[in-house]
């Protein structure tokens, strides 16, 4: 497929996309969470492609992608005083509101249901393209269903290759985390998928909201989901995944092992005793900052993913701090590690 070098402001990049949207086609696009796989929200046919080209269920719904409120307010029949309040206050950004679905808003978007998510991105490029659409943009994680996210172009184009008629680079995303879903639609606000906005930054604004996503975490295999498309493995690697107990418990694990003649890849927090991490394994060591970490996560889990004859056998991985500012990459690296 043709892969664009496109700097946000290049008005013939971002024309050529829009062409390509507007004739049902898809387009792989940053945005300031992960790389997202565009066609016309409105248009069921071009929504299909998204579905077919992702390998993904039908019934798990997309985002639709909009400049700001005013658009929000086109796609559903109720925007209350707190979506408006969390819009006001984290729109354009990483944050994902679950309202009412719109007349006009295809059953195929929703999954079948009878809400919508919307989100507002605050990329340029992602911005460009919606506002010479002129058309909300529906979006999901520009990969293969339950496989790692994309934080590069590169990332997309290993994923999804041909599936996808135009790749827009935009670099590496700020963020390297997916946003925050938000239910607005009972009576207290519900977080369903933990992302880039953490739950006391939200909660700040909107004080009655409930963190729900630890809930979903905690189910038991085969439960039934607390949210259309939130699968208990999701963001995998094909290297089988395991979160140890400890960091030590991860480095005896690796030892353990490479005696065995296994090729072993080690996910750890900075800060840990290099002396102490056996040679021949494939070391990724992320920093001990929240935002740093998840900037990195899915990039360096692309990197322990990479090689055919030369994959590794297990990537195990250091568990990260228990906290709010943690639960989003706990959530990603525990989906990540449930068995196929
Ligand atoms: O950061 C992001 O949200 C990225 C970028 C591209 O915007 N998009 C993304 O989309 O992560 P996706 O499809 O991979 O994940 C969206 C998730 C769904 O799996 C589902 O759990 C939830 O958002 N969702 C979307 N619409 C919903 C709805 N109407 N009700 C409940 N959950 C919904
Ligand atoms: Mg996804």
């Amino acid at each position: 497929m043709p892969w664009m070098e496109a700097d946000p402001l290049n008005a013939l990049e971002i024309e050529r996309a829009v062409a390509i949207l507007r004739s049902g086609g898809l387009v792989a696009f940053p945005t300031e969470t992960v790389y997202g796989l565009g066609a016309r929200a409105l248009d069921p046919m071009a929504l299909a492609r998204i579905f077919a080209a992702k390998g993904r269920p039908a019934t798990h719904p997309l985002i639709a992608h909009v400049l700001g409120q005013k658009d929000a307010r086109a796609l559903t029949t109720e925007w209350s005083a707190a979506t408006e309040r969390l819009a006001a206050a984290f729109w354009p950004g990483p944050l994902t509101l679950v309202v009412p679905r719109g007349e006009q808003v295809p059953l195929a978007l929703t999954g079948g249901g009878s809400s919508v998510g919307l989100r507002a991105p605050a990329h340029p490029m992602a911005r460009a393209l919606i506002q010479g659409l002129g058309e909300p943009i529906a979006a999901p994680s520009a990969n293969r269903y339950q496989t790692l996210s994309p934080t590069t172009a590169a990332h997309v184009a290993a994923s999804l290759g041909d599936r996808v008629d135009l790749i827009l680079d935009g670099g590496p995303c700020s963020s390297g985390i997916e946003s925050t879903v938000v239910d607005m639609t009972g009576n207290t606000p519900r977080i369903l998928r933990s992302g880039a906005l953490d739950f006391p930054t939200l909660a700040a604004v909107e004080p009655a909201l409930v963190d729900a996503s630890p809930v979903a975490l905690a189910l038991a295999p085969g439960a039934a989901h607390t949210a259309p498309g939130m699968d208990r493995r999701h963001y995998a690697p094909r290297t089988e995944l395991v979160v140890a107990a400890s960091r030590e418990a991860a480095i005896a694990e690796a030892r353990a092992r490479i005696r065995d003649g296994q090729r072993v890849g080690l996910l750890l927090v900075e800060g840990a005793d290099r002396a102490a991490i056996p040679e021949n394994v494939r070391l990724r060591a992320l920093t001990a900052d929240p935002r740093a970490y998840a900037h990195d996560l899915f990039a360096a889990l692309h990197d322990l993913d990479e090689g055919d004859a030369d994959a590794l056998d297990v990537i195990l991985v250091e568990p990260v701090p228990a906290g709010p500012a943690w639960r989003a990459i706990a959530d990603r690296l525990r989906r990540a590690s449930e068995l196929p």
